[in-house]
Parts: C-alpha cells; sequence; structure tokens
C-alpha cells in the first residue's frame, strides 16, 4: 500500500508516473515538524535502515548523517555526506515497524540515520515543500517492488553494454584508441566497448570532435565496430561560452540556458573555462540539448556517457574577482602568513569550486515561473540524462542507446544508467562498490558499476585482479582511471592469464547476467539483494555487509583485502562453492565443492573468481567470447545443483524495444 502526504507547493520532478491522491490524516510513524522542517521517526536497536542509493558507509544505512545534495566528490571517504546522487529512499526494517519512504523534494535534503540521536532518524528539508510517500508491504522486497511500480521501469541498454570497457582520461588520439584495441585483441582479452574522455573534443566543447586528435570519428567508429567494439564518448554538462559555437550561439540565442537574477547569462567554468548551463528543468530546452547528441549518432556513436551534471562549477567569474581581489589584500602581510592568514589564503581558494551560493545564484524557467537553482538543485543530472534519452527514442526508435550519467535523481533511472563517480585504487572501495549495488537497485538504478581498478591513486594487480572479481558480475563492467594515475589496463601487469580467465569469465556468464538484469529491470526488482531480503528470520543475515544475492541463483562474496588468501564467507542456507579457476589446459573451469549452511573460510588465490549456487538452482552458462556478439546465447550449459529446478531464462535480440515480447521468456531445465 502506497500513501502519499504533501507539504507546502510541491515542485513537480517527475520521479513518480501516477501520483496518488494526497492523504488528509498524519503520516505515520513520523513526528511532522513543518516549522523545523523535519520528519522524526524512533528506530528501536535492532532496526535497519536501508537505501539512499549512491552513497558512503554500509548497507545499513545507520550510524552516519547523508545529504542529498549532488555534488562533484571525487573523496569518497567515510566523512562525506554527499555523492553525485539524491536518492532519497529509505527502507526502515524495524521490529516493529516496516516502510519504505520515499521523500520526492528536489532541494537539499539531510537524513540524520542515528547520527546526533543513535535511536532517531530525522529527515530535515532546505524548505517546506515536499510529497512523501510511505509504502508497506508484506516484506523487503515487496516494498521495493511497489516503489519500483511507482516509479517506473528502469532503463534498458543494448546488450552488448554488457561486454567489458576499458576507458582512461588521457587516451588522446585515435592511435592510443587503436593501441587500446590492438592490445586486448592481440592478447585475447575480451572487449566491446573503449571510452573517450574529454580529450576527443575540440577545446572541450560539447558535441565536437577534434579533428587534429580523431581526423574521422565515423571512419574509427566504423572500423571499431567491425571488431566489435563501440566508441561511447563523454558528455559533458557546461557548454562552452565562445563566439561562433554553434551550440552556445543557438542556445543562447533560444533563451535555453540558465541566468542570474538580472536575466543576464549565469556563466561558471569548468573544463572549457567560462560555460554556460542548459535550462535541463525547461522542456524545450532540454529537447533542443538532446537534439545535439545527433552529431554524435551521425559518426556511428551508439552510447554515452553524461558527466560533471551535478552540475559541476570549479568557479563563477564573479567570485574569481573577489577572491583574487582578497588575495591581493594579503599582499599587504610581506608575503609572510601566519596561521589565520595562511587558513584564510587556502580557504578563499577552497571557496573557489561548488561554493553553494554560486548554486543560489541562477535560474531554471519552468512553466513560465522562475525558480532559484538551489531549491530544485538535484534534478540538474536527472534533466541532463533525460534530455538525451527522450531524443534518443525520437532519433532511434528502434535502438538502444547506451547511456548513464554520474549525477541522478530517482526518476533518472529510466533515462539511463549511473556509474558510480571518482573512485579511487584503494581495497575499502571494492567493498564500498559492493554494499552500493543494492541500495541503488532499490532506487531503480540497475545499469551501474564502479571504475574497476579504482579512478584516483595507483592500482596494482592484485587490486584490479580482485575489483574484476566483483566487477565480472555488475552490469556495467568497465576499467577507468585518473589522468596521471598509474596505466592500469589489465595488460599492463603480468598476470595476463589470469585477467584472461576472469574477463573470458563474464562473457561466460552472460546470458545468466543479461537475464537476470531483463527480469529486474521488467518486474521491478532488484538484481542485487541484502541476504536478510531472503532470510527475514535469519538475525545474522542482517549484519551481513560484504555478502550479497545475485538473482535468485547466486551469492557472491569477494575478496576486498590486500594480501588475503581467502575470507570467511556466512552461509544461510546449504550452498555449492563455485570456483572458476586455471584448469589443466589453463583456460578457466569450474570446480565445485557442496558446504552446508554456517561459516567457512574459503581460500581464495589470487586469479580465482567464488561465488555460491543456491540450493535448486541452477546457473546457464556460455562458451564464452572474444565480445558480445562472438556468445552464443542459445546454445548453453548448465551448472545445476541436485534436484534444480527449470531456470527462467529471459533472451531477446538485445538491440530492439521489444522487451515485452512473451517470447522473451522460457524455462531451461539442468
Ligand atoms: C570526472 C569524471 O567523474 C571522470 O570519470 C572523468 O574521467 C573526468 N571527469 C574527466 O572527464
Amino acid at each position: 500500500m502506497i500513501r502519499r502526504f504533501s507539504y507546502g507547493t510541491v515542485f513537480e520532478t517527475e520521479a513518480v508516473l501516477d501520483k496518488p491522491e494526497a492523504q488528509r490524516g498524519a503520516l505515520p510513524y513520523f513526528d511532522v515538524d513543518p516549522k523545523r522542517r523535519a520528519l522524526t521517526c524512533r528506530m528501536d536497536a535492532d532496526a535497519v535502515v536501508y537505501g539512499l542509493g549512491e552513497n558512503v558507509r554500509g548497507i545499513n544505512k545507520r550510524g552516519w548523517i547523508y545529504e542529498s545534495r549532488c555534488s562533484d566528490e571525487p573523496h569518497h571517504h567515510e566523512d562525506k555526506r554527499s555523492l553525485y546522487a539524491a536518492h532519497n529512499f529509505i527502507l526502515f526494517d524495524g521490529r516493529e515497524r516496516r516502510f519504505g519512504l520515499f521523500v520526492d523534494y528536489p532541494g537539499i535534503l539531510t537524513f540524520d540515520v542515528g547520527f546526533t540521536d543513535a535511536s532517531v532518524l530525522k529527515i530535515t528539508a532546505a524548505d517546506w515543500n515536499l510529497d512523501v510517500y510511505l509504502i508497506e508491504g508484506a516484506d523487503n522486497r515487496d516494498i521495493v517492488w511497489q516503489f519500483r511500480r511507482l516509479i517506473g521501469r528502469s532503463y534498458i541498454p543494448p546488450r552488448w553494454a554488457f561486454g567489458v570497457g576499458q576507458s582512461r582520461w588521457g587516451y588522446q588520439n585515435e592511435a592510443d584508441v587503436r593501441a587500446v584495441v590492438r592490445s586486448y585483441r592481440s592478447l585475447r582479452l575480451p572487449l566491446d566497448m573503449v571510452y573517450l574522455d574529454i580529450d576527443y573534443m575540440e577545446r572541450y566543447k560539447d558535441f565536437t570532435v577534434d579533428r587534429t586528435r580523431f581526423e574521422d570519428l565515423a571512419a574509427l567508429s566504423e572500423e571499431l565496430k567491425a571488431e566489435n567494439v563501440r566508441l561511447i564518448p563523454i558528455i559533458d554538462a557546461a557548454v562552452k561560452q565562445e563566439d561562433g559555437y554553434p551550440v552556445y550561439e543557438e542556445g543562447k540565442a533560444k533563451g535555453y540556458f540558465c541566468t542570474r537574477e538580472d536575466g543576464s547569462l549565469f556563466v561558471g567554468a569548468v573544463w572549457p573555462g567560462r560555460s554556460v548551463f542548459t535550462d535541463m528543468l525547461n522542456p524545450q530546452a532540454r529537447a533542443w540539448f538532446g537534439r545535439q547528441y545527433k552529431a554524435l549518432l551521425d559518426q556511428g556513436i551508439e552510447g554515452f556517457w553524461n558527466d560533471m551534471n551535478e552540475p559541476a562549477i570549479f568557479y563563477t567569474e564573479d567570485r574569481l574577482a573577489h577572491v583574487l581581489d582578497e588575495i591581493s589584500k594579503l599582499k599587504e602581510t610581506n608575503q609572510n602568513l601566519d596561521l589565520e592568514a595562511f587558513r584564510r589564503f587556502t580557504g578563499l581558494f577552497g571557496s573557489l569550486s561548488h561554493n553553494p551560493e554560486d548554486y543560489q545564484a541562477f535560474y531554471h524557467t519552468v512553466g513560465g515561473q522562475r525558480v532559484r537553482h538551489d531549491r530544485v538543485h538535484n534534478l540538474y543530472g536527472y534533466g541532463m540524462t533525460r534530455a538525451a534519452g527522450e531524443a534518443f527514442e525520437q532519433l532511434e526508435p528502434r535502438k538502444r542507446i547506451l547511456l548513464f550519467s554520474r549525477a541522478s535523481y530517482i526518476g533518472m533511472h529510466r533515462y539511463g544508467g549511473i556509474w558510480q563517480g571518482d573512485n579511487k585504487s584503494w581495497w575499502s572501495h571494492i567493498l564500498l562498490n559492493l554494499r552500493m549495488l543494492p541500495s541503488l537497485n532499490m532506487c531503480g538504478f540497475l545499469y551501474t558499476g564502479a571504475d574497476l581498478g579504482g579512478f584516483g591513486c595507483d592500482a596494482t594487480e592484485d587490486l584490479l585482479l580482485r575489483w574484476y572479481a566483483l566487477g565480472v558480475f555488475t552490469p556495467l563492467m568497465r576499467n577507468h582511471a585518473a589522468y596521471g594515475t598509474r596505466d592500469q589496463e589489465p595488460y599492463r601487469f603480468s598476470d595476463i592469464d589470469s585477467f584472461r580467465r576472469i574477463l573470458g569469465l563474464r562473457y561466460r556468464l552472460l546470458p545468466y547476467l543479461y537475464s537476470e538484469y531483463m527480469k529486474a529491470a521488467l518486474r521491478g526488482d532488484m538484481m542485487f539483494r541484502p541476504l536478510a531480503f531472503d532470510h527475514p528470520d535469519d538475525p545474522r543475515c542482517r549484519t551481513v555487509e560484504d555478502q550479497l544475492y545475485l538473482g535468485a541463483e547466486l551469492m557472491i562474496a569477494p575478496v576486498y583485502e590486500q594480501n588475503a588468501a581467502g575470507r570467511y564467507v556466512y552461509l544461510p542456507e546449504d550452498m555449492t562453492l563455485i570456483r572458476y579457476t586455471a584448469g589443466p589446459d589453463g583456460d578457466g573451469a569450474f570446480v565445485r565443492e557442496a558446504l552446508p549452511a554456517g561459516d567457512h573460510y574459503v581460500p581464495v588465490p589470487l586469479g580465482d573468481v567464488v561465488f555460491f549456487l543456491r540450493k535448486g538452482r541452477c546457473l546457464p552458462l556460455a562458451e564464452g567470447g572474444q565480445c558480445v556478439a562472438d556468445v552464443d546465447f542459445e546454445n548453453l550449459h548448465m551448472l545445476a545443483c541436485d534436484d534444480a529446478q527449470p531456470y527462467e531464462y529471459y533472451h531477446d535480440d538485445g538491440v530492439s524495444r521489444d522487451y515485452d515480447n512473451p517470447r522473451n521468456i522460457r524455462w531451461l531445465r539442468a
């Protein structure tokens, strides 16, 4: 049962498809305090609070304070309160009460989940104009299922987007891209995508190509597609302010960019320097921005990643002038800065980027009304990705286009996926990657994954091998690294056989992964679940933060510590351990071992992938391949437990939008 409670004048986010009538009565379980703009609820000691999508910390969000404020945050430390997204959904699983709560509110929202007072959940909004949806159901899965139905079907990418992607901020030109493809193919490392970061553009101008680096993008795209590799360019939110640049000129002439209070263009700096920001909340502006993608579609491009769309603002002209002014005053100290002066100096620099005041300095136009940006801040990345998604439906009605974004709000899940942003080559970020998966799935984001190997810092071979052993299961499987970090393509390291085997496993698992993805998308289910969702009566499961169920068949439990030779795993029921390891001929081989319910230490040598097959289940496996097009999705090998039930297999052409055809489903016997 879903009930909506409405407070103040609510901004229409279009997160929800069909709004139920607003209730008149009081919001159950919560004290509602309009003066403090707060909702408060008591938490019993063992209540678990799930949700909040892309965020730091655990699957259980208790014990910290989170802020929905889409931020360009490259440091995913435990003490952060916001990453790139605003996923305002929680699932409260307590002894006496169980409910889902979605706060549909596009401004800054705080979830204090026992940070100030360990037994209190307090949600505070920047202003009192919000819709609150309370969802009650039979169990956690039922609540999520109802919520997902409310917000609509998750984005479905083309099937080739489940292949392996290689990315790096630093591939400069055609030769760099060809070298990546050559290295992968010559070493028989499977590959389906190479990503183009900002250097393909002409001076960071969206929808342009630097012809000195990429002489003929269409020809390159065609050449690589013949090898089953697709190029996936980045698109940035900010549009360079440059006379003569058609996108800028046209957007300005049509009044499609955000403006300041006095109606003048709002200018902030990102990669190209001075830039303007499309009014992604204005439907005409959005449609116009979406049409710009055609410039790249026409060159054979079939996928995009939308970046910097919180939106990131490195500085505004006014603030830069102010900071330079203030710094010049420090000259009076004769460059002898004492503690206070030095703090002021560094503080001034620190105040330049992503300054909250700058987000109050520009406006959108929605239905003829001017809306100050900070009040709707969390909708920007959603609007940008929606712009692209809606345009693709017009421009390519028969074909799925790959699309994922950095910033997001619930509702955006219908138009694209997200990647988990600028993580680091840290062991703890393997675990963070895993923990976000179920939280994101609850909020409708299914096509997701992290930068494998880590974006910032230097990766090591063992880190990458262990991370891939998780990444083989995530829908988006992409190795990506920051400019200036150590090269981390698998072929930069020595144990090529292990990389080949692990990447190869991905292609053997593809029929299953794709089928599970599609069923989760079409039915509003989670692909990844915390263990407690399936074992509500097992108290141990409520505390497991490093294992997940994947579909109805598998449990995953990756190694995420350096120099570990294995790990402890808790089995809530009898399972079969599956080890993918080097066989006698050097290729991958599956080795099975039946294990009883309980705690086990499982040795996992580097290069092995271990996962668990549940009782009575079977797993369809393909022969594998060098790319998704190579994979035979028909002739499958079933890895089965004794007395395995048939597997419900979803299979379609992987490209068209004919998802609902009943012929796509069939039952496979073990
Ligand atoms: C920030 C993105 O998060 C990262 O993935 C990308 O490489 C850089 N922007 C440069 O475009």
